[in-house]
């Protein structure tokens, strides 16, 4: 059995998604989700799916030894940032070499780097008057958004769209493709 852990700073929805994807497998597992936020929404959500839950601080996450021993005593063999907001230093890249993954809601490298995340990626992709959007999964390194990519996935954009619909057609991408991608890189 392999052992996934999310990392979640917000909603948590593609936590919520990738639990239930492998809810029923004896392959793969979500048995932890870490966040830097104790009042995220992936707290709850994962309450009901009985998955524990818990919050480190910044500091935690940059020194990486506690979050560390936590991952060890679960048994965690891949990190999966799914809406994770704070950037991955190196204790934990060195524990996980090639076994950290994020999804990233644009088709980088556009719309990426410090301060690209959640509705302001799509507030740009709108303003900018782009033509289509995705999601982009892509292994992790010491810099935002830049390891190589895994997948990607396009939906078009509308000359109406607001940044909201965008948000939700890029959503229906993720839960769509991120538990298979995950599934297929084990
Ligand atoms: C997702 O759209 C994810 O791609 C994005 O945050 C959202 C989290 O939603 N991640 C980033 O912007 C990372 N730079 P969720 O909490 O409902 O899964």
């Amino acid at each position: 059995m392999k052992k996934i852990a999310v990392f979640a700073s917000g909603s948590g929805s593609n936590a919520e998604n990738i639990a239930r994807y492998f809810a029923n497998s004896d392959k793969i597992k979500l048995v932890l989700v870490l966040s830097n936020n104790v009042s995220a929404g992936v707290h709850e959500r994962m309450r009901r799916l009985g998955i524990p839950s818990l919050t480190f601080s910044r500091e935690a996450f940059r020194d990486g030894e506690p979050v560390l021993a936590k991952l060890k005593e679960y048994g965690v063999d891949l990190i999966v940032l799914a809406g994770y907001m704070n950037k991955i230093t190196e204790p934990l890249l060195r524990a996980y070499p090639g076994r950290i993954i994020n999804i990233h809601p644009a088709l980088l490298p556009k719309f990426g780097g410090k301060g690209m995340y959640g509705m302001h990626v799509h507030e740009a992709v709108v303003a900018a008057g782009e033509k289509e959007s995705g999601i982009t999964i892509h292994y992790v390194n010491e810099n935002y958004d830049e390891g190589a990519t895994i997948f990607q996935a396009t939906c078009p954009v509308l000359p109406e769209d607001t940044p909201e619909e965008v948000a939700a057609k890029v959503h229906a991408l993720e839960y769509e493709h991120f538990p298979r991608v995950i599934a297929e890189i084990f």
